[in-house]
């Protein structure tokens, strides 16, 4: 995939990332990997933080073939609060900070409403929203100091309506939603802009709560203006702008990448 995003004139100096310090929570996960990767090929450095192992290994892998350098891993369980803290404060003491945080680890048990526990609902949130929290706590420090962050929040289509048995799932959408204007409100003096970015329905794990493949594909076409499939590369495309120099008068978005699905 080639991160080179042109103008017509060619690549926009701004759209730049090269040496930018990247921490991002489920970056071994089917949107993170590829993402990661273009991260990678721009010249940032990558701090992933994933528990899943197998996944964990084939993003060192994918980077490993390519020569990738800058790919920091720790398999961290986003729902162990404390001990992430801890950790990151390591990392960013490694790394010198963070520049930039991508909440984008998500779970999404999908059942009745009535069926979920509030234990269920709790840990939905642990890991879609407060470890996102605590990922900025651990990152803002240095954003401020130097007068320049972004912090991005990966929403969902689902938040919009449309799909039920989520409940759990789309609650700490709405959440993340709510956090990325309230601390575009409060980040914006230091030169920190936040910004989510919506997925609409892309082919990963994710898509595997629907028990029928094609004819979620037929639904999903259905709905979106645009008649193909979304890649990872849609949203690593997003991102980059949204992470680079570019886009430093955005703040507080919600950005749907999805085809066209939601307009508004
Ligand atoms: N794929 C889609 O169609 C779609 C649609 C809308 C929104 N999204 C959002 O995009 C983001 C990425 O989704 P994806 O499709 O890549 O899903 P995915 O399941 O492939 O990736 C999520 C990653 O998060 C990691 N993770 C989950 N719980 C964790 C924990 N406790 N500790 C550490 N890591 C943990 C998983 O191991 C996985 O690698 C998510 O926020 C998801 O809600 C995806």
């Amino acid at each position: 995939m080639n991160m080179q995003i042109s103008t017509g004139k060619g690549i926009h100096p701004a759209i730049c990332i090269a040496g930018k310090v990247i921490l991002y929570t489920g970056a071994a996960g089917g949107l993170g990997t590829a993402t990661t990767l273009s991260f990678l090929r721009a010249g940032a450095k990558v701090v992933a933080i994933d528990n899943n192992p197998e996944k964990v290994e084939s993003l060192i892998a994918a980077a490993a073939r390519e020569n990738l350098q800058g790919l920091t891993v720790r398999a961290l369980d986003l729902s162990d609060l404390k001990g992430l803290r801890v950790e990151l404060d390591r990392v960013s003491a490694e790394v010198g900070g963070f520049d930039i945080v991508i909440n984008n680890a998500a779970i999404y048990p999908s059942k009745n409403f009535e069926d979920y526990t509030i234990e269920e609902f709790q840990a939905v949130q642990c890991v879609n929203v407060d470890a996102g929290i605590v990922c900025v706590q651990a990152a803002l420090s240095h954003m401020r100091a130097q007068g320049w962050g972004r912090i991005v929040n990966i929403a969902s289509v689902t938040v919009y309506g449309g799909w039920s048995h989520l409940a759990p799932y789309v609650q700490s959408k709405g959440a993340l939603v709510g956090l990325t204007r309230a601390w575009a409100r409060e980040f914006g003096a230091y030169g920190v802009t936040v910004n989510a970015v919506s997925p609409g329905a892309f082919p990963t794990d994710a898509e595997k709560i629907h028990s029928d493949p094609e004819s979620y594909t037929r639904f999903v076409l259905d709905h979106q203006a645009i008649k193909r499939r979304g890649d990872a590369c849609d949203i690593a495309n997003a991102l980059t702008f949204l992470i680079s120099d570019a886009a430093g008068f955005i703040t507080g978005q919600t950005l749907n990448v999805d085809g066209g699905w939601v307009m508004h």
